[in-house]
């Protein structure tokens, strides 16, 4: 027989449509809390285009939710007495170097600024870095040129398209004019392998190429990437790590609790696998999506434990605090996180923090430059994945670094324009002027390591379960794995916090 008070909120929802499932009739809810839950539960269902069902399961999370909201969990981390961590002895030594607030007024003129920015800095790495033969000053001189004559330009690509024969046409512009560069499709080499190259242009990078002028076209011989230089290995005397996590989605029925108060308890030395290891760390960088957030997609309320955002800020924060003080924590937004979608993003901001403030625990901006005892890491949370995949041949969800790499070659961290959010502001901060010691994503909620020039190439996976999304999409998430740079050697571990 349901009680009293399920009668009661049965007549209440059923006022806004809703229906409780007959499985419900046996759960038990306090009189008091009736009306915080059916008004959650109106909350969910807004929008239902079906008859709105609640089952037992969802019921019993939303008195889970409201219990938190009233009394937060607090995260009781294992702390082993005799855990003497190397790293509580060492002086931190950090600096952060955060995206500049960048604003736009979204007109035509703002664009254009932007893309010149975009162009300027990255014409000035491409100077830097290569000797560029015979570099026509801007592209307007292409038409004084007789044909057959080699030449050396450069510029944004604006259009990349397969020829009727099977050539690839780019087209290329500045603030003079454009360009029109052909790839010949060949079987033979070196045109094969130049043709292969050309695939892998993308719309807004800004390359370098040499050809010959033929008619209105330049037959192109070689492609020039801004590229980064070969980075030697930064020598660190300390004995200190740094641990890179990121995509937890605390709030998602899939964020994977019980592994992440594992990788908490290993940090206090709670953990006997690894622990001289957990003794080093010193840093813990945090790429993003640390929450799943709310209305980030359509019915996204099925997905959540918590509906709340304010209360999945807080259950991330009860984690921060299980942290132990002299690990200093750098807290980077993601597209879930509750800041503005366009990037640069701002720091998460306080007031969706309750004001916590902790001397050891630092928001930042993404992309955010940090660097940690002398080793510069270049934090990135990563939407722009998605569109490299998605443009380069070879680059794929199973191997992130590929795309990182990518990335990293061609100076520029969300290279091609129009899918993830960017603010168009007169500085193209996105830019990657400083080459890092480590260039560390999240996002793709998969593990990826790989070194590229000297620079160690990182994605840090995710402490959420694989959701019906990836399901669809055929992806494979690798969660809850921490990798750990140390310092000293140079190299990273990484702890399975899976069993
Ligand atoms: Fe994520």
């Amino acid at each position: 027989m349901p009680s009293a008070a399920l009668k009661e909120l049965v007549a209440k929802l059923s006022k806004s449509g809703i229906l409780l499932s007959a499985g419900t009739d046996s759960f038990e809810i306090e009189e008091s809390g009736i009306e915080n839950i059916a008004s959650k539960l109106i909350e969910r269902h807004k929008g239902d285009t079906t008859q709105s069902i609640v089952g037992k399961e969802e019921l019993a999370n939303v008195v889970k939710e409201l219990e938190l909201e009233k009394s937060p969990m607090i995260v009781e981390a294992i702390h082993e007495s005799n855990f003497k961590p190397v790293a509580a002895d060492i002086d931190a030594q950090y600096s952060i170097d955060a995206s500049p607030e960048e604003a736009s007024d979204g007109t035509v003129d703002s664009f254009v600024t932007y893309f010149r920015s975009r162009l300027k800095k990255i014409t000035a790495i491409l100077n830097n870095r290569s000797s560029l033969p015979r570099l026509a000053p801007n592209l307007e001189t292409l038409g004084t040129y007789t044909a057959g004559r080699d030449v050396t330009i450069l510029g944004m690509v604006s259009n990349k398209i397969a020829t009727k024969n099977g050539n690839l046409l780019v087209i290329l512009e500045d603030e003079t004019s454009t360009a029109k560069l052909i790839f010949m499709h060949s079987s033979a080499s070196p045109a094969a392998e130049l043709f292969e190259q050309a695939n892998a242009i993308v719309t807004d990078e800004v390359i370098a190429v040499t050809g010959k002028i033929s008619g209105p076209f330049v037959i192109v011989k070689t492609i020039v990437w801004p590229d980064v230089p070969i980075k030697a290995k930064k020598q660190v005397k300390d004995d200190v790590a740094i641990a890179f996590i990121s995509d937890m989605h605390i709030g998602s029925k899939l964020f994977m609790q019980d592994r992440f108060v594992r990788f908490l308890n290993w940090l206090n030395g709670g953990v006997e696998a690894k622990k001289e290891l957990a003794g080093k760390v010193k840093y813990i960088v945090i790429g993003g999506d640390v929450v799943d957030g709310i209305g980030i997609y359509p019915k996204q309320a099925q997905d959540l434990s918590v509906l709340d955002i304010y209360t999945q800020y807080r259950m991330f924060l009860n984690f921060v605090e299980a942290i132990p003080d002299y690990i200093h924590v750098f807290v980077l937004p993601g597209n879930h996180d509750a800041v503005q979608l366009a990037e640069p993003q701002p720091s998460i901001s306080k007031d969706m923090l309750d004001n916590f403030s902790k001397d050891n625990v630092h928001f930042v901006s993404n992309p955010c430059y940090l660097t940690l005892h002398g080793i510069e890491v270049l934090a990135y949370h990563g939407a722009s994945l998605d569109s490299i995949i998605r443009a380069v041949p070879g680059c794929t969800y199973a191997y992130p670094e590929r795309a990182m790499t990518e990335i990293l070659r061609r100076r520029h961290l969300s290279p091609i324009y129009g899918f993830n959010a960017i603010v168009p502001s007169r500085n193209d901060s996105l830019v990657i002027d400083k080459v890092p010691d480590i260039l560390n994503m999240g996002h793709l909620h998969r593990n990826g390591l790989s070194n590229y020039h000297g620079v160690n190439i990182l994605n840090s996976g995710t402490w959420q379960d694989r959701t019906d999304y990836q399901v669809l999409l055929g992806h494979m998430p690798t969660p809850c794995i921490a990798s750990i740079y140390e310092a000293s050697r140079g190299d990273f571990t990484t702890v399975n916090f899976n069993s």
